[in-house]
């Protein structure tokens, strides 16, 4: 793709109930490269360039829910695992939707290598699409996700947090630590920051004693590296006699704490019913 194609084509999508404003160029195929707006099956993915094209697809996709297993389910949330080996077109379908929000991730093609985790609202009409994270099948860098996207209307509600939860509880069900695929954008890393504070002050408020940062991350699938930068940022690590230590006053804790917002909403690990990829 050149450089001069990647100005942003389509501006608006119809997704579901919602008309969304994209953010970004999307390497959609030639064929689209005149359209302003797109209307997307809220189920398959597959986009279409009229109205009626759309209105006719939904009454012929059965699909009411995204393909794959549902691995999770707790209220009207439920997650669906999705492998782009197994439905390529559905992922070729959520990436180049994905893209219109995310700035500098080049897309995947190859999806084979990739699982989807799609975060659903469900009601008597269907599961509909709120977020996802892409996940390698294999990764040699301890990736545990790729791209992570709440789509527009549902921002700021704490899905984001959520999903970033699953995917540690995910790594932990794995028994390895993981760590997101950089660059993470402004948003993104926001988000990280949040929940890693989050997650890592309150382990040290209710811990007595010493903790390594070694301890840390067998207990959080959070990767070193991750708590490191996250405790530096927050002062709270002095390097004595060449040692990291953690400081732990309660006060300055409960301080950071406040400022890392809310909580979001919380993964309830009895309700995830899932065996790691081999
Ligand atoms: N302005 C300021 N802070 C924001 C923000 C915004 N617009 N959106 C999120 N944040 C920060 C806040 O600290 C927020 O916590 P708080 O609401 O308790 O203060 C935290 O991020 C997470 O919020 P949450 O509601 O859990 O996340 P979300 O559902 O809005 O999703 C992203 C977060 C990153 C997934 C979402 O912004 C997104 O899809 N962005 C586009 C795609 C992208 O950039 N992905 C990451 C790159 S791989
Ligand atoms: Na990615």
């Amino acid at each position: 793709h050149e450089e001069f194609t990647k100005v942003k084509n389509i501006a608006t999508i119809e997704l579901g109930r919602y008309e969304i404003e994209t953010w970004y160029f999307s390497p959609f195929p030639p064929e689209y490269n005149d359209c302003l707006r797109l209307y997307f099956c809220e189920f398959c993915l597959n986009f279409m360039k009229r109205k009626e094209q759309l209105q006719r697809h939904m009454r012929k996709c059965d699909l009411k829910h995204p393909p794959g297993d549902e691995i999770y389910r707790s209220g009207t949330l439920s997650m669906f695992e999705v492998d782009g080996k197994k439905n390529k077109v559905y992922g070729q379908n959520l990436c180049y939707l994905a893209k219109l929000f995310l700035d500098h991730k080049t897309l995947y093609y190859d999806v084979d290598l990739f699982l989807f985790y799609v975060l659903c609202e469900c009601d008597d009409r269907g599961c509909h699409m709120v977020g996802y994270f892409s996940k390698e099948k294999h990764s040699e860098e301890s990736y545990n996700l790729a791209c992570i996207l709440t789509l527009p209307p549902y921002q700021r509600k704490g899905y984001g947090k959520f999903l970033i939860a699953f995917s540690y509880e995910l790594s932990k069900k794995e028994s390895k630590v993981g760590t997101p695929e950089r660059p993470l954008s402004d948003l993104g890393l926001l988000s990280y920051r949040g929940y890693w504070t989050r997650v890592l002050l309150d382990i040290l408020k209710k811990h007595k004693g010493n903790i390594s940062i070694k301890e840390l991350s067998d207990m959080t699938a959070i990767k070193a590296e991750d708590i490191l930068t996250t405790l530096q940022s927050l002062e709270l690590i002095q390097y004595r006699k060449g040692q990291h230590v953690i400081c732990a006053d309660p006060k300055v804790l409960d301080r950071h704490l406040k400022a890392a917002g809310r909580g979001g909403l919380d993964v309830d690990v009895s309700k995830l019913i899932w065996t790691p990829y081999k």
